[in-house]
C-alpha cells in the first residue's frame, strides 16, 4: 500500500529515522556507561519497546500501572513505575505481576510509604521501590539536599515490605530553555544535565551517609531521564557513585519541542501526522484558511517551546523541508487551521505531513500507526497501551 492511499489524519512512523533514533540512545548509554530503560509513554507499543530490547534495552518506564500489565503480558520482565503509586488496589494488580516481572514503583510521602508497607508485609518478599526525587523541576519528591530526605529513605527502607532500591528523578526543566541572559540552547541543556547528574550523586552520598542499605552495599540504583537533558549527559564517578539508568521517552520519534530545544532537528523527527486539505477560503488580506482533517483531537491543543501554531507543516517530507509561510494557528476539535500568508499553492485535496508539537500526546490519541519507508507503507503498529491510564 501506498501512503497517499491511507485514509487520513494517520499517524506515520519513518522507519529509517525511528531506527536512527532508537540506535543512537543506545549508543550514547553504551558510551555512558550507563543502562537504557526507555520510557514507553511516547510509543505506548511493544513493537517499538521489543525493538529497543532488541538493541540492548535493559527494561522498560511505564508512568501507569495499566501500561505495567501490557508490557508484563508482552513478556517484558524489568519494569520500572516512574510515579508515585497509591492504593491497595493499585498494589494488588502489581503484586499479581511479580511473579513473572520485577516491577518497582516510587516513593516520596510517608502516606504513600506506610500504605505500601502495609499492603507489601503481608506478601512475603519485599517490594523494590524509588525514592522519587526533586533536583530542581518541584514536581514530585523529596529535595535532593534536605537532611531529611535521607533520613525519610532510611526510614522507608526500615518499612516492612519495602526496599530502597534507588532513587529517581525526571528533570522536566530541561524543557524551560535558556533561563539568563546570554545562555544558549545547548547551554540550558547542560546546565539541567549537570545538575541532574551533580544532585543525584550527592543525594545518593547523603542515603549512603544515613545508612541506606542499597547505597552501602553499592548497589543502588540512580535513574535519570528526560530527552533534553540526556542529549548532553557526561557521566562521572562521584565518590564511589555513577548514574546507572537513563529514561528517555520522547527521543523515539522526536517533535516540535525537541527541534526547537535544539534537541535534534527536524531530520530526526520520525512521527509524522498525515493529513488532507478538505476546505479552503481566502481571508480579506489576501491570506488563506485552509483546514485540514486533523484537530484538538489529533494534533492535541500542546503548544511548543517558542512554537508558532500547533505543529510544523513539511512542504517536502521526504526530506523533511518545512512549509515557508504556512502556520496551524488554531485548532477546533476536527480542524487544523492553517493561516497561508501569500496564498499557497495547496489544494482541497491534497495530503501534507504534519510534524506535532508534542509526539506523546499524539499517539495516545491513536489505536494505532502506520511504519513506512518512504510512500510505501510497510505494517501496522498497535498502540497497545492507549488510554491505559489507570
Ligand atoms: C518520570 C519521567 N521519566 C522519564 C520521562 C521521559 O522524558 P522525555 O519524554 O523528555 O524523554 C518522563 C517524561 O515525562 C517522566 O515523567
Amino acid at each position: 500500500m501506498l501512503l497517499s492511499e491511507l485514509p487520513t489524519p494517520a499517524v506515520v512512523i519513518e522507519k529509517s529515522r525511528l531506527e536512527a533514533n532508537l540506535r543512537s540512545m543506545q549508543d550514547l548509554a553504551d558510551a555512558q556507561g550507563v543502562a537504557l530503560r526507555p520510557h514507553t509513554k511516547t510509543h505506548k507499543s511493544v513493537f517499538i519497546a521489543s525493538r529497543q530490547r532488541e538493541l540492548g534495552a535493559k527494561g522498560l518506564t511505564v508512568a501507569k500501572l495499566g501500561e505495567a500489565e501490557t508490557f508484563a503480558a508482552a513478556g517484558f520482565t524489568d519494569i520500572r513505575l516512574a510515579y508515585a503509586l497509591y492504593g491497595a488496589e493499585k498494589y494488588a494488580r502489581l503484586a499479581r505481576l511479580l511473579p513473572t516481572c520485577r516491577v518497582s514503583f516510587c516513593v516520596d510521602t510517608p502516606e504513600g510509604a506506610l500504605a505500601a508497607s502495609e499492603f507489601f508485609a503481608a506478601e512475603g518478599e519485599p517490594v523494590d521501590v524509588m525514592i522519587e526525587t526533586d533536583i530542581g523541576y518541584h514536581r514530585c519528591g523529596v529535595r535532593w539536599d534536605r537532611p531529611e530526605s535521607a533520613a525519610f529513605a532510611l526510614w522507608v527502607d526500615s518499612l516492612p515490605g519495602l526496599r530502597v532500591c534507588g532513587i529517581l528523578t525526571h528533570a522536566g526543566h530541561s524543557y524551560y530553555g535558556p533561563q539568563s541572559e546570554g545562555e544558549t540552547l545547548a547551554d540550558s541543556l547542560k546546565r539541567v544535565s549537570n545538575l541532574e547528574r551533580d544532585r543525584m550523586l550527592e543525594f545518593a552520598v547523603s542515603l549512603r551517609t544515613a545508612g541506606v542499605k542499597a547505597a552501602v552495599s553499592g548497589d543502588l540504583e540512580i535513574s535519570v531521564g528526560s530527552t533534553p537533558s540526556i542529549r548532553y549527559l557526561t557521566n562521572r564517578e562521584h565518590e564511589g557513585f555513577k548514574i546507572t539508568e537513563i529514561r528517555p521517552g520522547n527521543y523515539v520519534f522526536h517533535d516540535m519541542t525537541q527541534v526547537n530545544l535544539g534537541v535534534r532537528g527536524l531530520e530526526s523527527c520520525a512521527l509524522t501526522v498525515h493529513a488532507t486539505v478538505f476546505s479552503k477560503h481566502k481571508n480579506e488580506d489576501g491570506s488563506e484558511r485552509l483546514f485540514i482533517d486533523s484537530g484538538k483531537k489529533v494534533l492535541t491543543s500542546d503548544g511548543a517551546f517558542r512554537a508558532e501554531g500547533y505543529g510544523q507543516i513539511l512542504y517536502d517530507a521526504g526530506n523533511m523541508v518545512p512549509m515557508p509561510h504556512a502556520v496551524i494557528n488554531a485548532l477546533s476539535e476536527e480542524h487544523g487551521w492553517v493561516l497561508v500568508r501569500g496564498g499557497s499553492t495547496l489544494n482541497v485535496g491534497d495530503q501534507v505531513r504534519v510534524v506535532p508539537n508534542h509526539a506523546c500526546v499524539v499517539v495516545n490519541m491513536q489505536p494505532h500507526m502506520f511504519l513506512v519507508d518512504g510512500d510505501e507503507v510497510l505494517q501496522t503498529i498497535l498502540v497497545d497501551t492507549q488510554g491505559r491510564v489507570v
